[in-house]
């Protein structure tokens, strides 16, 4: 058991990388992904099944936890980890991005952003300060720095000024987070679709020397190749030993692409969202339970997953729980597609070891190609 928080290359392959971070908490396998747990909890399902999918780690937000049930509360109900019973490594998003995306009334200035709860609008202030005292309070061991994402397109001045602040940003969520060994701070790469602020904001936050580095503003509008691109000028400006988190992305196909480019860690609502719509990522590419023509399928999503929600449930019974709005249909779709995920991120992995990272991420995108069996 380690006391410090540090990051470990085991393996590379081209631009992908097998590694390993480390934390008192737990061992976070990379490339990672991070079921996202918003307000403690991972939509419809039990901590014990997202553990055993596969997860090292979830996600957690300062700015639902903030507003409910209260960052004070849960630091008096234990913390994060001792609430919502996940006692392995957290990572909080700062609050930026959904303050941004979900809150009204909004008032950013050089200080923070002011802004009304999208719940019962009570106002709030959010610092670069106030975001690393809050992730501290909900116990987080990766902790982000408050940043502004710019929704893309956007004019070139304004995504220099949101990642000029960012940056600056960056700086006082270093000084509020100060020397915590066991735990880390990430800095967030901003610049929208623009090469030359993506290249300066990376150099920027490397010379602060922080923990590990996210790069943000990304997936917000932009097309695939765009986002590739700006992942292929950004990685190779940040250091080699320190890990790499790409935010809010994605598809299957966006982290076999993003994996190939650099990047170790992702997180996204797609699988859990997807599941409490009624559709199941596969092997074979995405099923849609809600089509009539699984209404008499006696066969699973997939029989030799080692799921049970996809191994042992005929498509049948998921369309009619779909169809039915059932919570049993949301429950195990969501299991479905985080065991999907999860074995994608093993499959990942042990290409890279195995040094067939490029051939292996062909056959699971003809896989995808095939389509449905
Ligand atoms: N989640 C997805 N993109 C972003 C981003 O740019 N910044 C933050 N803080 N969170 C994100």
């Amino acid at each position: 058991m380690t006391t410090s928080f540090s990051f470990r290359l085991i393996a590379t392959d081209g631009g992908a990388r097998r590694g390993e971070v480390s934390m008192p908490r737990g061992t976070v396998r990379t490339p990672a992904f991070m079921p996202v747990g918003t307000g403690g909890t991972v939509k419809a399902m039990y901590m014990d099944q997202v553990r055993g999918t596969g997860a090292d780690i979830i996600l957690g937000n300062t700015y639902h936890l903030m507003l409910r049930p209260g960052a004070e509360r849960v630091a008096r109900l234990g913390g994060l980890h001792e609430l919502a019973r996940w006692p392995w490594p957290i990572l909080t998003d700062s609050g930026g991005f959904q303050v941004m995306s979900l809150s009204k009334l909004r008032k950013l200035t050089e200080n923070g952003v002011t802004f009304r709860s999208h719940i019962d609008g009570a106002p709030y202030e959010m610092t670069p300060e106030r975001s690393i005292e809050i992730q501290g309070l909900l116990d987080s061991d990766i902790q982000m720095q408050l940043d502004e994402c710019t929704a893309l397109p956007a004019k070139h001045s304004e995504i220099e000024r949101a990642m000029e602040l960012s940056l600056r940003w960056a700086e006082r969520c270093k000084v509020a987070f100060g020397d915590q060994p066991g735990k880390a701070m990430f800095g967030i790469v901003q610049g929208g679709d623009d090469a030359g602020l993506r290249v300066r904001s990376a150099q920027a936050l490397k010379v602060m020397d922080l923990k590990g580095y996210a790069v943000g503003g990304l997936a917000v509008g932009e097309p695939q190749p765009v986002m590739l691109d700006m992942l292929e000028i950004t990685c190779p400006e940040l250091p080699g030993d320190k890990p790499r988190y790409l935010m809010g992305v994605g598809t299957p196909d966006d982290i076999l692409k993003s994996v190939a480019r650099g990047i170790d860690m992702f997180d996204c609502v797609m699988p859990t969202r997807a599941g409490r719509h009624g559709l199941a990522y596969t092997r074979r590419g995405k099923v849609n339970l809600r089509n009539a023509r699984h209404a008499d399928d006696h066969r699973p999503l997939d029989e030799e997953s080692d799921c049970p929600a996809a191994r042992d449930y005929s498509r049948a019974y998921l369309h009619h729980l779909v169809r039915s709005q059932e919570a049993l249909g949301a429950m195990l779709l969501t299991w479905n597609n985080l065991a999907y995920y999860q074995r994608l991120m093993q499959d990942i992995r042990d290409a890279i070891e195995a040094g067939q990272f490029a051939d292996r991420a062909a056959s699971i995108t003809e896989g995808w190609a095939r389509g449905d069996i």
